[in-house]
């Protein structure tokens, strides 16, 4: 697949089975994730890549954030937060380590990271495989974060779900991009 080919027709693939990105198509992903921009050359980018039995662990913590916030909560909603985590057979968790009181604001390293996670994205279409990114407010809890081994001035971009696609893809949105354009305010 060509690569404009590639940025054109990308979609979101919401349902993931397996088989996941094999070896080497995890090392290309991430090869693709750390040539996106980097302002300074700070990389921000750090990657946790959870496979198979791994994907328990981010289970673990998603079911211990939820107790901590609803101690009652039942086995059903304890098994549906788990299951978050196993939705797909592979998931890259993208987290910004930024440095602050640098030049380069924090706001460009995460959009750093934003970039990598969208050379993912690509990557993993041109490669057949099926991706989504997604956040949530696990992405901004600080003990979540800490649980991640990040701090709380970090910044959790993406989980990226990536397998195979277990339904035919959807069609893309008929837009075109002229309805995104604005001229320059004069005067
Ligand atoms: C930073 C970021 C966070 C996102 N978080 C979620 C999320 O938590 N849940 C979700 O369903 N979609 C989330 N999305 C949107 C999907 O990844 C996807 O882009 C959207 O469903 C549109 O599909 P498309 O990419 O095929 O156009 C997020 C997108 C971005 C850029």
């Amino acid at each position: 697949m060509d690569t404009l080919t590639a940025l054109t027709q990308r979609v979101s693939v919401p349902r993931l089975t397996d088989p996941g990105p094999s070896d080497d198509q995890l090392r290309r992903l991430l090869e693709a994730a750390i040539r996106a921009p980097d302002h300074g050359m700070l990389r921000p980018w750090r990657f946790i890549v959870l496979r198979g039995e791994e994907r328990q662990r981010l289970a673990d913590i998603m079911e211990w954030r939820l107790l901590k916030r609803q101690p009652d909560a039942d086995q059903g909603a304890r098994d549906n937060i788990r299951g978050k985590a196993l939705r797909a057979p592979v998931i890259i968790v993208a987290v910004a380590e930024v440095t602050e009181n640098h030049k380069v604001p924090v706001w460009e390293q995460v959009l750093a990271v934003g970039a990598a996670v969208q050379n993912i994205m690509i990557a993993a279409h041109a490669m057949d495989l099926g991706a989504m990114w997604r956040t949530g407010d696990l992405a901004n809890d600080e003990s979540v974060k800490a649980r991640l081994g990040f701090a709380d001035k970090d910044q959790v971009v993406g989980f990226v779900y990536l397998g195979t696609p277990a339904a035919p893809s959807k069609s893309l949105p008929d837009e075109t991009p002229d309805v995104f354009l604005r001229e320059l305010p004069r005067g």
